[in-house]
């Protein structure tokens, strides 16, 4: 049975990666890691977890060398999806240190084991989950963010997940190590953590408080659901041409205020309820994606619509 390790397999996306893929896919043994930082929470996966022998959970860190070299030679792993990540903005602004530290040695780390795997097995793949923030920003009328898209990341996360792009671009380049890129839009769904925009909203109005919009509310981002994107890592990893980057997105661009007027309406709350507060530091203007590629390539195309995911994601969170 093929071994495969996916790091952050506890945080948001990777939660909703293990409850919809990994439980299915049982012709393989997944080892699920995560450091459950804040951000992660094992009980939101211990179902599956308990419930299907080919799913393992270790508590670990992805930059700690000494584990990395014990997983690595117990289970011959022959592929990685790394989503493991620092991932809010906010906290970057202030704490950037955590973020190069997981985001590019960790990612570092990965590679360098993923390297020895690879001289074991020429079928070993290394996909590295990044996002459309390495772009860094668009005005109003520049076209969608191809995958040829200079990197012009701007805030310490972006710029941390840039660099760790870059060095599975080097491994690429450099020891023809087997690596993947998915370079993917702002995901919604159950599981997320409440300081991100759609889940704080929904939070806030539905205990009466405060919404905080950064500055005038209008700065776009592509919203995807979070199913949308895990089935194209997936495709990709199973799929994707060695080397390659791929762009996934939503086709739902939408400006914050948009949302956050939507999640009220939905709750019958009201406007009155917004608050502006002082923009966020280097706040992007706008994302983007052209998601050209992926379709002409793996026929890949978001499935849930914008409407739909908000309902399944309000339906969640009045549930949870
Ligand atoms: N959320 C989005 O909108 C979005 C969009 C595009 C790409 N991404 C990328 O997808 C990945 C997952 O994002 P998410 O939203 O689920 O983030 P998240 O913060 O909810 O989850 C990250 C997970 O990684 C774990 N983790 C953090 N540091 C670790 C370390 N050193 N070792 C092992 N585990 C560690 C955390 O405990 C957590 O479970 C990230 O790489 C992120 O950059 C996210």
């Amino acid at each position: 049975m093929k071994n495969i390790l996916i790091t952050g397999a506890a945080g948001f996306i990777g939660t909703n990666y293990v409850k919809k893929i990994a439980v299915k896919e049982k012709d393989y043994h997944f080892v699920l890691l995560d450091a459950l930082t804040y951000a992660g929470h094992y009980e939101n996966i211990k179902v599956d977890v308990e419930s299907n022998s080919h799913l393992e959970f270790v508590h670990g860190n992805i930059v700690d060398e000494k584990l990395m070299d014990e997983l690595f030679k117990k289970y011959q792993f022959s592929g990685v999806i790394n989503y493991a990540a620092e991932s809010h903005v906010d906290r970057s602004i202030t704490n950037p240190q955590v973020f190069v530290q997981t985001n590019v040695n960790g990612t570092l780390n990965l590679l360098h084991h993923s390297l020895k795997a690879f001289e074991n097995n020429p079928n070993f793949r290394y996909l590295q989950v990044s996002t459309d923030e390495v772009y860094g920003s668009l005005t109003e009328e520049d076209p969608a963010f191809t995958e040829n898209h200079p990197l012009a990341a701007n805030s310490p996360y972006s710029a941390s997940k840039a660099a760790a792009d870059l060095l599975v671009r080097s491994y690429y380049e450099t020891y023809q190590l087997p690596t993947l890129i998915t370079r993917c839009s702002n995901n919604y769904g159950p599981y997320q953590m409440p300081e991100k925009l759609i889940p704080l909203m929904i939070t806030k109005a539905r205990a009466d408080q405060k919404l905080p919009v950064y500055g005038n509310g209008k700065n776009i981002r592509d919203w995807i659901y979070v199913d949308d994107h895990n089935r194209g890592v997936w495709q990709t990893f199973l799929q994707g041409r060695i080397g390659e980057i791929y762009n996934f997105g939503g086709q739902a661009e939408k400006r914050n205020l948009e949302i956050v007027e939507l999640i009220l309406a939905q709750l019958n709350k009201p406007k009155e309820l917004i608050e502006f507060v002082t923009d966020r530091k280097g706040h992007d203007w706008r994302y983007a994606m052209n998601i050209e590629k992926v379709h002409q390539e793996f026929n890949w195309k978001p499935q849930v619509s914008f409407d739909q995911g908000m309902q399944l994601t309000l339906d969640w969170y009045l549930q949870n």
